[in-house]
């Protein structure tokens, strides 16, 4: 039976927080601190490209690396823009997991780099297949999103992620490491960072981490930042002053505050409290209702995926679904070779509540049965 009328819409597209998990309250009284307290006039004037000082000197410290290695940008995607100015050249080949976060497909295609997808398996990227085009196609760097990938939702497990550091460096390949769900895990142990993986190993130079606030606190604090080799950084620096001087102090003051006044921990906890039962409702219903489609069985993060039925495509699946009341993203948009994406399908969760959820994988099920 397809769902036709007087249902409201469904959205199982964007990549959203969820409203309700906004600390508004608390970033209200924040705002006030910031723009009183010791750190007002620096929030109110130009600084350098890095980023207000005091925020990064507070992750410089919780990260255990000096404040050289540490920029703010305003958002992470701003970061994947300026690394791709600073650090690459147009006609650069960039390795990235196929499907990937297709921001970064359009920044990179953009500036003249040039994608190269690699498979992205259950258990992460398949290395074999790594070794190969990196040998083929000589690339400077691989864009990767080892915790809860966007938008398959995997997580490298820790042998891959130990061979690929083994990998980068037969390749002298520099490590872009996309990290902004890696502190959304709601149940399971948090496997190392490549980054983390790589210091103990005395590679520390080649990772380029980065992380964001935007599912941390809120996107509108449009804060990321990226933990870096200092020397490199200073090169991305350099294009984020070139770009806008610098960045939006004001937020970045705000979400300092909030920071230091020991604030982020629980709006973590706060937040996987919020999501987890989201995730099971997501799981729950595709074993329900899609058995055996599932793509990978997360443990945190904002996304599953699955594969469709050989016979359906995305492209006569998504007018179908929207007839019923189901809004899903095009799959292709994540893929280099877009085809590829046909039988892909990116399932958020987190800015749904569990009827939704179950009523949305309920209607995507019906779809496919036609
Ligand atoms: C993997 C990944 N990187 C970067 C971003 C963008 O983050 P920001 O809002 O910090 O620019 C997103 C947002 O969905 C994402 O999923």
């Amino acid at each position: 039976m397809i769902i036709t009328q007087s249902v409201p819409t469904i959205q199982l597209t964007r990549g959203v927080p969820a409203d309700e998990s906004y600390p508004l309250e608390l970033l209200q009284d924040c705002a006030q601190s910031a723009l009183s307290g010791p750190h007002a006039l620096a929030a109110m004037r130009y600084g350098d490209g890095f980023g207000f000082l005091p925020l990064r000197q507070w992750l410089a410290e919780r990260y255990q690396v000096t404040p050289s290695e540490i920029m703010l940008a305003n958002g992470s995607l701003q970061l994947v823009e300026f690394v791709a100015l600073g650090l690459l050249v147009p006609g650069d080949r960039v390795l990235v997991e196929s499907p990937t976060y297709d921001r970064t497909l359009t920044l990179l295609r953009r500036y003249g780099l040039v994608p190269v997808p690699v498979p992205l398996l259950a258990d992460g990227l398949d290395l074999a297949a790594l070794d190969t085009l990196a040998r083929e196609t000589q690339p400077k760097m691989l864009y990767v999103i080892p915790d809860f990938q966007n938008p398959a939702g995997t997580v490298m497990s820790l042998e891959k992620r130990q061979a690929l550091l083994l990998l980068a460096e037969q390749h002298n390949l520099l490590l872009l490491e996309d990290a902004p769900y890696r502190p959304l895990r709601y149940r399971g142990e948090p496997l190392p960072s490549l980054r983390e993986l790589a210091q103990a190993a005395g590679q520390g130079e080649r990772v380029f981490y980065m992380s964001s606030y935007t599912k941390q606190i809120s996107p509108g604090v449009r804060l990321g930042y990226a933990v870096g080799p200092a020397a490199a950084l200073a090169k991305v620096a350099r294009v984020a002053n070139d770009t806008y001087i610098s960045g939006a102090f004001v937020g970045q003051a705000v979400v300092h505050e909030f920071c230091q006044r020991g604030l982020l921990e629980p709006q973590l906890a706060r937040l996987r409290t919020l999501y987890a039962p989201r995730l099971d409702a997501m799981l729950t219903a595709l074993d329900t209702h899609l058995p055996g489609t599932l793509y990978s069985r997360p443990d945190g993060g904002f996304f599953v995926s699955i594969r469709l039925p050989a016979s359906v495509g995305v492209a006569e699946l998504l007018p179908k679904a929207a007839a019923a009341g189901l809004q899903l993203t095009d799959g292709r948009g994540f893929f280099v070779n877009g085809q590829e994406g046909d039988q892909f399908l990116r399932l958020p969760f987190c800015a749904l509540t569990e009827a939704e959820i179950a009523s949305g994988v309920a209607r995507l099920a019906a779809v496919l049965r036609g």
